[in-house]
């Protein structure tokens, strides 16, 4: 048995088998890459599902937490916490809200989004509007709420009933949405390019639309960005590529250069609803995760930073539409920035292991979409070193006969 298999067999005996885990144990990693438990090295095109945004242990957010750590770790949302209002302070300088929630997750984030768009409407006297419009493929989170805001069947299966108030709409499709909003409506909430669903991204003027309609209806915009943001498709915010700002925003994934941390945020309008009592988390806003940010944040807003993980993004791009032209089973190249994918006519997973073989981590969504979040930072050098081993796997699957 060798030291991935030994870990593995741990996994399996102790570890609840949600997740569907490939036969490696990664415990080290430095800029864009990995090492597993047996040493073998990995370029990593995953970075956590778009969490390790500045690649791996990146200096200044370990040098953050190494301080922060020898400080204060965790005190209670009782007291002001120094960390916590900077990173504020900071986030609503970058953006078009207002004021912050610190939770987690990107689920929490979502459920503070949810709660936040009831008991604005509750307070606004709408007490009847309850209900949230969502898109089909989109991904919110698996929590009650999060899960029953997510409308993929094949996530609700096993778990109904869920929670009452959600209805969903094909995603880019302005008509669905008019013809879905009814009196009992408060919000729509919206990924502004979906990333479980399959990296879909719609219509430039879909955003302003959807923006449009809630105006005329008196309806919240909810941007769940958790796995959009900081720096993802190359603007700090995917709405930026848009021009379209919401209501409320959820974030999560990259926030925290690494650290589990989670935020909703909102105008001043709409924040004022949370009252002390209404929501609250006890580890949200703790001055690890949010020192952790804090340095993750300069440095993606550093000079030139996100410039370069466009063009980077750009050149990716350019590599899989020409992998596109040399093989037929691809369908589809799409994305933004560094949230990238091909679609294939076939499912992908098999791709991934070969990948995965020649030192390279990727991930298959929706069974045919191989989907590419590498660090921002990642040089153009390691994206074309993953192209051949991209193109001989996809020569053998266009051969195979599944
Ligand atoms: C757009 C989006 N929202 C919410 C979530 C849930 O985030 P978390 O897994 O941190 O709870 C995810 C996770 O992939 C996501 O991609």
């Amino acid at each position: 048995m060798n030291k991935n298999q030994k870990i593995a067999l741990l996994t399996k005996k102790h570890v609840a088998q949600t997740y569907g885990r490939y036969p490696i144990a990664l415990v080290r990693g430095k800029g864009s890459k990995v090492w597993d438990k047996a040493g073998k090295q990995y370029l990593d095109f995953v970075s956590g599902l778009a969490v390790d945004n500045l690649g791996h242990c990146h200096p200044a957010v370990v040098s953050a937490i190494q301080k922060q750590a020898k400080t204060l770790l965790h005190v209670s949302n009782l007291y002001h916490i120094e960390p916590q209002s900077q990173l504020a302070e900071q986030l609503t300088s970058l953006c078009f809200a207002d004021k912050f929630f610190f939770c987690n997750s990107g689920t929490e984030a979502i459920e503070s989004a949810i709660k936040l768009a009831r008991k604005f409407s509750f307070d606004q006297g709408h007490t009847d509007r309850i209900e949230i419009i969502t898109m089909h493929d989109s991904f919110h989170g698996r929590s009650m709420g999060a899960l029953s805001a997510t409308a993929q069947k094949k996530f609700h299966t096993g778990f109904q009933p869920l929670l009452p108030g959600f209805k969903y709409v094909p995603f880019n499709n302005i008509p669905a949405v008019k013809k879905a909003i009814s009196k009992k409506t408060c919000a729509l909430l919206v990924e502004p390019i979906q990333g479980e669903g399959g990296v879909n991204v719609p219509n430039p003027s879909y955003l302003k639309d959807l923006k449009s309609l809630c105006r005329k209806n008196d309806l919240l915009l909810i941007f769940d960005e958790v796995q959009t943001g900081f720096g993802r498709t190359g603007k700090l915010f995917a709405h930026e590529l848009f021009k379209t700002k919401p209501d409320i925003i959820t974030l999560a994934k990259a926030l925290g250069g690494g650290m589990a941390i989670g935020a909703m945020a909102a105008t001043n309008r709409v924040m004022k609803s949370f009252v002390p009592g209404t929501h609250a988390a006890t580890f949200g806003g703790n001055p690890l995760a949010c020192a952790a940010a804090l340095a993750s944040l300069k440095v993606i807003t550093g000079k030139g930073f996100l410039k370069k993980a466009l063009e980077t993004g750009a050149y990716f791009s350019e590599c899989l539409q020409k992998l596109a032209q040399q093989h037929s089973t691809i369908k589809d190249v799409r994305g933004k920035g560094m949230i990238l994918a091909i679609e294939l006519d076939k499912p992908g997973a098999q791709v991934v292991l070969d990948c995965m073989e020649k030192g390279f981590l990727i991930n298959c969504i929706q069974q045919n979409v191989l989907r590419f979040l590498p660090p921002l930072n990642i040089s153009r050098k390691d994206i074309s070193s993953l192209m051949p081993v991209l193109s001989e796997s996809l020569l053998r699957l266009s051969k195979s006969k599944i």
